[in-house]
């Protein structure tokens, strides 16, 4: 084990530097986050991820007259990318849509086409590792899946536990209750209980945060905050609108009031971007790159037949490969003991057992032989008591008494 002398420096030596080095590298590079929205159609997640965003990734929808819009729609999984950017932070967000999710009237493989994009996601990263040239690989792979649930008041639906299942080893699962502003207070926090009881039970694992070691108590405290808002109840509005009071707010107007999106009186929409861009975007990619694409990764290559034994360096190492062929060999060689072992018991075993047969065979012989004689020596001794008392045999024959002759046996 190696010794660490801990020091104390004399003087500045500039390793202190060294996070501004990683700032201005991470800014000069820029940063990336794929985030994928699943839900049914029409449940906000478009309005939401332009909410979010503050800026119009989808164009506004041009939606058929009812009468029109009546062909089946299918999970067509759609992906939309913008570069944005904040105070000279450039971000490359990519938001992948899966409209018309939920709405076949069989609706039990709608997750197929999901789970086969981000496959294909972590896929495509995995080929581009194992290339000779890998310096600028592009991580496509979904690091967050804000899976928005319909403001229903009741429980998850049995689809939305299906789809989260299916998703939960894959992505980061983050649920959020769409449309929050058609539920009270009361029933927004029912809610929020019976859908994470539901996940429990169903054994759904969700984005939990960082894990705390290294954290200290503020950051502690701000992700305790931000995850007992989980399931965030969101509303999305992306127009401006007047309070009574004549603030211009984003939020939706209705005839009794405004509900501002940005309020975190309103809804935890605050929160949930808190955590999505603010806090916990690194975070999620860790997570992303070190625990599901390790493990879609491992198990990719373990199907493909591919171990960790490093049977490479044993090419180059005689010694070790020597060694396992020894240990093969004796391995055969105990292998064949065995196996002689097994056969020289079994002919034992069949030999006793044939002793074991004509011995019985004897003694049954001999048991046989001894009743006969038996009988014989009764019949005699009957045959002595009519002739000495005179009776007559069966066959009507009369016995006579012979003085002085005995029957002995
Ligand atoms: P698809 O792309 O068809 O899957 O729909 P979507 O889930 O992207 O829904 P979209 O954002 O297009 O919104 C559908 C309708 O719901 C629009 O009329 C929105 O204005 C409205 N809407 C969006 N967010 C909210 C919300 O938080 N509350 C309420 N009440 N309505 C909303």
């Amino acid at each position: 084990m190696r010794n660490i002398v801990r020091r104390k420096l004399t003087g500045y030596v500039g390793f202190a530097n060294l996070p501004n080095q990683w700032h201005r590298k991470s800014v000069r590079k820029g940063f990336n986050f794929n985030v994928m929205v699943v839900g049914e159609s029409g449940l906000g997640k478009s309005t939401l991820v332009n909410t979010l965003f503050n800026t119009s990734l989808y164009p506004p929808k041009e939606r058929k007259p009812p009468s029109l819009d009546i062909s089946p729609k299918t999970v067509a999984i759609q992906s939309i990318s913008a570069d944005i950017e904040e105070n000279g932070v450039r971000l490359r967000l990519t938001v992948v849509d899966t409209p018309g999710f939920g709405d076949f009237v069989n609706n039990d493989v709608s997750w197929g086409p999901i789970v086969e994009h981000i496959d294909s996601r972590f896929d495509a990263y995995l080929e581009a590792e194992t290339k000779v040239n890998r310096t600028n690989i592009v991580d496509n792979r979904i690091h967050a899946c804000v899976y928005f649930i319909q403001p229903t008041g009741h429980s998850l639906k049995p689809l939305d536990v299906e789809v989260m299942r299916r998703l939960h080893t894959k992505v980061n699962l983050i649920p959020v209750i769409a449309k929050a502003d058609t539920l009270t207070d009361d029933e927004i926090l029912a809610f929020k209980q019976r859908i994470l009881a539901d996940i429990q039970h169903n054994g759904i694992q969700i984005f939990e945060g960082p894990r705390y070691e290294l954290d200290d108590e503020e950051t502690i405290a701000e992700n305790n905050e931000i995850m007992s808002k989980v399931p965030f109840a969101v509303v999305g509005a992306n127009a401006e609108v007047t309070t009574a009071d004549g603030r211009k707010v984003r939020g939706r107007r209705y005839p009794w009031g405004v509900i501002e999106v940005d309020n975190e009186e309103h809804c935890d929409f605050v929160k949930l971007r808190q955590m999505l861009i603010r806090t916990h975007m690194e975070e999620l990619k860790e997570h992303t790159n070190n625990v599901l694409y390790e493990n879609y990764r491992s198990d990719k290559l373990l199907a493909m037949g591919v171990t960790q034994d490093p049977s490479v360096f044993k090419e180059i190492n005689p010694a070790i490969k020597q060694e396992e062929e020894r240990a093969l060999h004796e391995q055969k060689l105990a292998k064949m003991e065995m196996e002689m072992k097994m056969v020289f018991q079994q002919k034992v075993a069949e030999k006793e057992s044939k002793l074991r047969q004509s011995e019985e065979e004897l003694y049954a012989r001999h048991k046989e032989m001894k009743d006969q004689l038996d009988r014989q020596r009764n019949e005699l001794e009957e045959r002595k008591v009519r002739i000495e008392t005179g009776r007559p045999f069966d066959d009507g024959t009369k016995g006579t008494k012979k003085k002085g002759f005995s029957l002995r046996s």
